[in-house]
């Protein structure tokens, strides 16, 4: 899409780190453009590779896209109205779920949601790669999306996601315009990373 709206969206990292961290961002406003099938299963597989505790691989995603309509509007129908009004005009949508319970041992990992999310930072980062964008959601419907998608009791609901290509925000509601145009800004390092004493900030 427009190349000031990317450069805009562009992270005011330190130099050295990775473009494809710089890029990556949460747009609002979606083309028509559809993510074929191999780019689709290529952000899966970087999912799949994603680390987690024991290799539980914890994570279970629903996938829709828009050439399923009527999968994609059961997913579209579990989120809430401000997260529909655009994620309407993504190529595909998806919802993980992730395994309450150690497969070896049938204790509780308590790392099942952590994994999923790195599952889905890996799909984010792959679609940078493609020259696409993902958005993660957590505005939806917990309970009907359990029901709906007949989520075993074992499995806790993550997040969704929006997954297409960039598109103009001029079709955007004024207020979601104002955010798809806004720089993006992270809390600085020293408030975030310790040395090993609560909010001593890491001397780097
Ligand atoms: C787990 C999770 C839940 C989120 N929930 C929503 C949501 O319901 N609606 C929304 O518009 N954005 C949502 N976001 C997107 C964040 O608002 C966005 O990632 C954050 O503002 C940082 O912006 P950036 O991703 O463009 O850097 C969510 C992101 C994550 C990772």
């Amino acid at each position: 899409m427009s190349t000031e709206l990317e450069e805009l969206k562009e992270a005011d990292t330190l130099p050295s780190v990775h473009e494809l961290i710089r890029d990556r961002w949460s747009p609002r406003a979606f083309s028509d453009r559809q993510i074929t099938r191999a780019d689709l299963a290529t952000i899966l597989e970087a999912g799949r590779w994603a680390a987690s505790s024991y290799n539980e691989q914890p994570w279970r995603f629903f996938v829709a896209t828009k050439s399923d309509p009527e999968g994609f509007a059961k997913l579209l129908g579990l989120l809430m109205p401000m997260n529909q009004a655009w994620a309407a005009s993504a190529s595909v949508l998806m919802l993980s779920v992730a395994k309450k319970n150690f497969t070896h041992n049938g204790q509780p990992n308590r790392y099942g949601l952590h994994d999923a999310g790195a599952a889905l930072a890996s799909m984010f980062l792959q679609a940078t790669a493609l020259g696409l964008h993902g958005h993660g959601m957590g505005g939806f419907d917990h309970d009907r999306a359990r029901i709906e998608l007949n989520v075993p009791d074992d499995y806790e609901i993550g997040a969704a996601a929006a997954f297409g290509y960039l598109g103009s925000p001029d079709h955007l509601p004024e207020q979601m315009q104002k955010m798809e145009l806004a720089k993006r800004t992270r809390k600085p390092l020293a408030e975030i990373i310790f040395a090993t004493e609560w909010q001593k900030p890491l001397a780097l």
